[in-house]
């Protein structure tokens, strides 16, 4: 059952102002992990290269819920029709604790350290110790049972909470849900091209992971990469360097709900254009590099695809950012390639996990390119430590006025649709518009 919602005081129509209680509210919180995280909604919980042989495990999050992901044995009658990966809550069906300590490693079944019931990879109670009680000798010298548990006690009955599991491309996602629709509807044919275009089927390489915590609600990470009017403008690396400013060739897209998005653009050369770039405090005209190898791009032939928008033309993106309600963020920017994850922690905080990839069939070349550009991310990144800065400053914004203030979104209109350019807060809309309707607020 969902909590009921016990702040619907958000006045006015529409999504362009948005409350600031909103992001500072931790009852409303409360009912966002219910409705959004541990409701009808996919969470991306890890790679699946992440867990390659039978047994291997890492622990994730699905909200504030810690779960383990892990490869399981498939019968051969399954292979084929079963990935063998498996998401299950951390936490014991005996009295609920959370009975694993490893970050990751390999196992054979998961033992709980207090009175070590013992459970399956796929999560099923295998035993527990006394079930049937110990024999002793009664007072009157005959063999008895002394407790135990009852006689009609299902192993099967109580298992570790498993959540469903689908993987797209390698990407593996969980719910708690039963009735969330398949994942693929879940992101809709608005965004999966995008996702297709990066990993078309192909093996994927682990380059590194880091990870930081953010002390700013976790929408504000969702909305920071749907908000392209930043990037240009917070960001010196970007309108210096023209890896994106409001110069560029660009399109803002959204899944029908408005829940998902991807800023798709495609890089320049950076450098004056007074349009962009006049009276801009970040734009550094003198700035260069000291190793340039930081910049050394190499186009890829994976980049360039049939235009989803229009069949027939062909375009060359170099960044996509995908922004996945409400978990996750996969990007491309140029030739580094990492997936995002928004793990909460209260309204005033969340951890954010940076995983970096490429592809197994990459030049070593090309993976030294790829963890070089990946510099620019990451909690240090040379971009992206900016990001995680201002979202502490909005955050402390908010909670000082309190009860009354909004947020004005209002970039390009109060509308929700899709655009061919990055002068828009449109996307923070859409969100918005589709968060209101998930909430009841
Ligand atoms: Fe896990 Fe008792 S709490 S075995
Ligand atoms: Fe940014």
């Amino acid at each position: 059952m969902n909590a009921p919602v016990p702040l619907s005081r958000w006045a006015g129509e529409g999504s362009s102002r948005v409350p600031f209680w909103a992001y500072t509210d931790p009852q409303l919180y409360r009912a966002e992990l219910d409705r959004i995280f541990y409701g009808r909604h996919w969470s991306y919980v890890g790679l699946e290269i992440e867990v390659p042989n039978v047994g291997d495990f890492k622990l994730t999050w699905v909200g504030e819920r810690q779960v383990i992901l892990v490869r399981d044995r498939v019968a051969p009658k399954d292979r084929g029709t079963d990935h063998g990966l498996r998401v299950v809550e951390n936490r014991c069906a005996h009295r609920g604790v959370r009975f694993c300590q490893q970050p990751h490693g390999n196992a054979r079944s998961f033992v709980c350290p207090y009175h070590q019931w013992t459970y399956k990879l796929n999560g099923d109670l295998a035993g527990l110790p006394f079930k049937e009680g110990v024999k002793a000798l009664g007072a009157d010298g005959t063999e008895c049972v002394q407790g135990g548990m009852p006689v009609d006690f299902d192993l099967k009955a109580n298992g570790l909470t498993k959540l469903r599991v689908e993987v797209l491309h390698g990407l593996v996602f969980a719910t708690f849900c039963d009735d969330a629709e398949p994942l693929r509807d879940y992101l809709g044919p608005e965004v999966l091209p995008w996702l297709d275009r990066i990993f078309q089927g192909r093996q994927l390489q682990l380059l590194g992971i880091n990870r930081q915590r953010i002390p700013g609600n976790w929408k504000l990470m969702m909305e920071n990469i749907k908000d392209p009017y930043h990037p240009g403008l917070l960001h010196t690396w970007f309108v210096t360097f023209g890896l994106w400013r409001a110069d560029q060739k660009s399109r803002m897209v959204m899944d029908a709900h408005g829940r998902h998005a991807v800023m798709v653009s495609r890089r320049n050369d950076g450098g004056e254009n007074k349009a962009v770039t006049q009276g801009v405090t970040s734009f550094k005209a003198d700035m260069t590099l000291q190793d340039d190898r930081l910049l050394d791009v190499v186009p890829e032939p994976w980049w360039k695809v049939t235009d989803p928008a229009n069949p027939g033309t062909e375009i060359m993106p170099t960044v996509t950012m995908i922004t996945l309600f409400p978990s996750v963020i996969i990007q491309q920017q140029v030739n580094s390639l990492s997936t995002r994850h928004i793990v909460p922690r209260g309204e005033g905080e969340f951890d954010f996990v940076w995983t970096h990839f490429g592809f197994v069939d990459d030049t070593p070349e090309m993976t030294r390119r790829r963890l070089r550009q990946a510099n620019l991310f990451g909690p240090a990144g040379f971009v992206s430590a900016d990001d995680g800065e201002v979202i502490e400053f909005s955050q402390d914004g908010f909670r000082q006025w309190g009860e009354g203030g909004s947020t004005l979104c209002e970039l390009d209109g109060t509308g929700t649709g899709g655009t061919e350019h990055m002068v828009t807060e449109t996307l923070i809309r859409s969100m918005y518009a589709y968060w209101r309707r998930v909430m009841g607020v």
